[in-house]
């Protein structure tokens, strides 16, 4: 039987009689999936310890978005670990929003109490352009988490790529002792990335989206035979998108650079690049 571990105090409690002997520390939101587990796995065989947060962190989301909604199934995750990791999880951290923010949460900005961290930079492209408070929530949540835990090493995955980012300027930034460790995506047998939130898109789109991963395979053989312009290579994604659906509506597809996600107009093959994309599609109600 796992243990599920609500607040900080019985954490930290735990944490020391482990006697500083390695420690890794998986950070999640739940519903739990192979994905998950990828980090999991790496996690149990890095260390002799182990530790999955689960905390749908308020913060992270803004008004208008998905909180509520998020799925969220503690019975689901116990099942997927027992099953499926490999080895031992010691313990399972869920704690309240109450325990994780102690000066309250609140949406209203006026009202806010409490301390965030904010990582300058590397938070405002891409995804941040969108969700502009959306990796303040997320540095501020890793670094509760993190000094609550305090592991020797944290796992995140490669699917977050700007998250990823993100965290390794937060721990260079403010010195924490943690190392970083970021984990390949894990994707479906048709190449879709798994995630959580796929739970929101009905079968037939969850099979027309797997064109998205192969739109960038398709711009990632142009690259390797040798195209190095960033329009082009755009221009190989979006044609096979809206070929396969003309309904999906693309919001960016962006070629950033891999340190500073600065945007590229041509690709130094020394440095390669990150190609990501946003993209509306019809969800089972057929709104987009
Ligand atoms: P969540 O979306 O639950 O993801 C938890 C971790 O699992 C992240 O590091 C994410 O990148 C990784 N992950 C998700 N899907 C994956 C996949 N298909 N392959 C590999 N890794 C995958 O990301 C968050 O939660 C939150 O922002 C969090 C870091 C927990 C802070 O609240």
């Amino acid at each position: 039987k796992i243990p599920i571990i609500t607040t900080v105090k019985e954490l930290r409690s735990l944490v020391k009689s482990f006697n500083h002997e390695s420690l890794g520390f998986v950070p999640t939101m739940g519903y739990l999936h192979e994905g998950h587990l990828s980090l999991v796995n790496e996690s149990i065989k890095d260390n002799k310890h182990t530790i999955i947060s689960i905390f749908v962190n308020p913060s992270q989301f803004s008004p208008n978005e998905d909180l509520d909604t998020y799925p969220r199934d503690i019975n689901h995750d116990i099942e997927i670990i027992k099953k499926l990791a490999i080895g031992k999880v010691d313990a399972i951290f869920k704690p309240s929003v109450e325990e994780m923010y102690p000066s309250g949460f609140t949406f209203d900005i006026n009202n806010q109490k409490g301390s965030f961290v904010e990582v300058l930079g590397v938070s405002k492209p891409l995804e941040g352009l969108k969700r502009p408070t959306f990796f303040k929530g997320v540095a501020t949540v890793v670094t509760k988490l993190f000094n609550i835990v305090m592991p020797t090493n944290a796992y995140f995955g490669q699917k977050d790529i700007q998250q990823t980012i993100v965290i390794k300027n937060l721990v260079e930034d403010l010195f924490l002792n943690i190392n970083i460790k970021i984990v390949p995506t894990i994707r479906n047998e048709n190449g879709l990335a798994l995630s959580s939130r796929n739970k929101y898109l009905s079968d037939d789109i969850l099979n027309e989206v797997t064109c998205l991963y192969k739109s960038m395979k398709l711009s990632n053989d142009s690259y390797l035979n040798g195209e190095f312009n960033v329009e082009k290579l755009t221009e190989i994604v979006s044609n096979y998108i809206t070929k396969i659906n003309n309904k999906f509506k693309i919001d960016y597809i962006s070629f950033n650079d891999p340190k500073d996600l600065s945007y590229l107009t041509n690709i130094d093959p020394k440095i390669g690049c990150i190609l990501s994309m946003a993209v509306y599609v019809p969800n089972s109600n057929n709104e987009i």
